[in-house]
């Protein structure tokens, strides 16, 4: 999302300088290019020399160039970027900008700005607590400049409290929702997925399982957020990082049955469905109340079918809604992703094969043949995250 994106970095002094590497590694490698400014305090905590070895960019602190003496022209600076992000962002930055004291490059820059700025502020506590800097912060924020919170750091309630600089990969993530929000392909879209594998409970401490990840449908929520989409997740049990984008609601569930529940009462509002989790065909026809003890020589269980909620949603859909499926199999695969395509009313199926080797569960790449009633088009093994791309391309774009 922030391919060729030109992002003017102002730099500030404050001890979480030195994150602005991190925040520069990652930005470049979303495809962003990085223009450093950076204030006479902030060259005390990060030298320009490193700063301009990871843009590929000479570091702007002065009015002047020191050598030839032309001007850095913040105007020119202010059209040429797509958006201006201050981070770190010190009280004093803060208290200048909400007062327009441009007595540094940085300020000048921020006022000559045409495209939205976005701030993460990084103080001690007590600074942040302070009703000045309070103030100034909705000063900012009256005028359309985006906060990115400050967080509360490790041992928090006793050391640094809020006021940390949000770390590197949730500014980005910020930045992201942000042109998401303006620009993704996607806006307007509202999207049911439901990924992770279901838990059957057979007593207090023992469940029916399977290997599924979360990682596939977690892709797509990202992807799709990405895009500026407001995705509803439904989520099993699984420990994988979720977005932080506040386009993303996850609801958690556990058994079939709780994933059935949440994914009809959805859909009626969506635009559309992904049906990635893995869901269990089977349940314990009783939960024990008691841990099941070990006696007897066989240990015999009754399974009762689950609903089947792609089924479900195929009947609920609308003319105007659109439904996907996945289908994970491990012989035959065409044919059985064919049948399940048609009688689960799907737009559209995604077949993997266990037997491709790194593809389906557990792992970070997939192999995938998207089909629809009228096309089929096989993919080469590749990231999930890429795989999500292809899907959402194909699905809704
Ligand atoms: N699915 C579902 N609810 C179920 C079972 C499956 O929503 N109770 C969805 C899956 O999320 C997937 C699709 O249906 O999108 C196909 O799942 P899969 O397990 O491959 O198919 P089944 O219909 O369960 O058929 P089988 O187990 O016989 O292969």
């Amino acid at each position: 999302m922030l391919k060729g994106k030109k992002i003017v970095l102002g730099i500030t002094g404050s001890i979480a300088a030195y994150k602005a590497c991190l925040l520069i590694r990652l930005l470049i490698k979303q495809g962003a290019e990085v223009q450093v400014v950076i204030t006479p305090a902030g060259k005390e905590f990060i030298t320009p020399i490193t700063l301009s070895a990871l843009t590929h960019k000479p570091v702007i602190s002065e009015f002047f160039n020191q050598r030839d003496g032309s001007w850095h022209s913040h105007v020119d600076l202010g059209l040429w970027a797509d958006a201006m992000l201050i981070a770190p962002c010190t009280a004093s930055t803060l208290g200048k900008m909400a007062h327009g004291i441009a007595d540094n490059m940085l300020i000048t820059t921020y006022l000559s700005m045409k495209v939205p700025v976005l701030v993460a502020p990084a103080m001690d506590l007590d600074m942040y607590a302070h009703a000045s800097t309070q103030d100034n912060l909705r000063l900012l924020q009256e005028r359309g400049v985006t906060i990115v919170e400050p967080g509360s750091g490790f041992l928090a309630s006793t050391l640094e409290g809020k006021g940390r600089m949000q770390e590197p990969e949730q500014i980005v993530e910020h930045l992201e929702e942000f042109f998401a929000r303006r620009e993704g392909r996607l806006l307007g879209k509202k999207i049911l997925i439901t990924a992770g594998p279901t838990y059957e409970k057979l007593d207090p401490v023992r469940f029916i399982g399977n290997y599924s990840s979360g990682k596939m449908g977690i892709a797509i929520a990202h992807y799709c957020v990405s895009q500026g989409a407001e995705v509803e997740l439904v989520l099993g049990p699984c420990s994988e990082k979720l977005p932080a984008s506040t386009l993303l609601h996850t609801t958690r569930v556990e058994s079939a049955a709780d994933m059935y529940r949440a994914a009809t009462q959805i859909y009626p509002s969506c635009n559309a469905g992904i049906m990635c989790a893995a869901v269990a065909d089977f349940t314990p026809d009783t939960c024990a109340e008691e841990k099941i003890k070990r006696e007897g020589d066989q240990l015999v269980l009754r399974l009762n079918p689950t609903q089947d909620i792609a089924a479900a949603l195929g009947k609920m859909k609308s003319a105007e809604q659109k439904l996907c499926g996945f289908a994970l199999e491990t012989h035959n695969a065409m044919e059985h992703a064919q049948e399940k395509l048609q009688r689960k009313n799907l737009d559209m199926i995604v077949m993997n094969s266990l037997q491709d080797p790194g593809a389906g569960f557990q792992v970070d790449t997939n192999k995938v043949t998207i089909i629809t009633p009228s096309s089929q088009e096989s993919l080469p093994l590749q990231s999930k995250k890429d795989v999500a791309k292809a899907i959402i391309s194909k699905f809704l774009l």
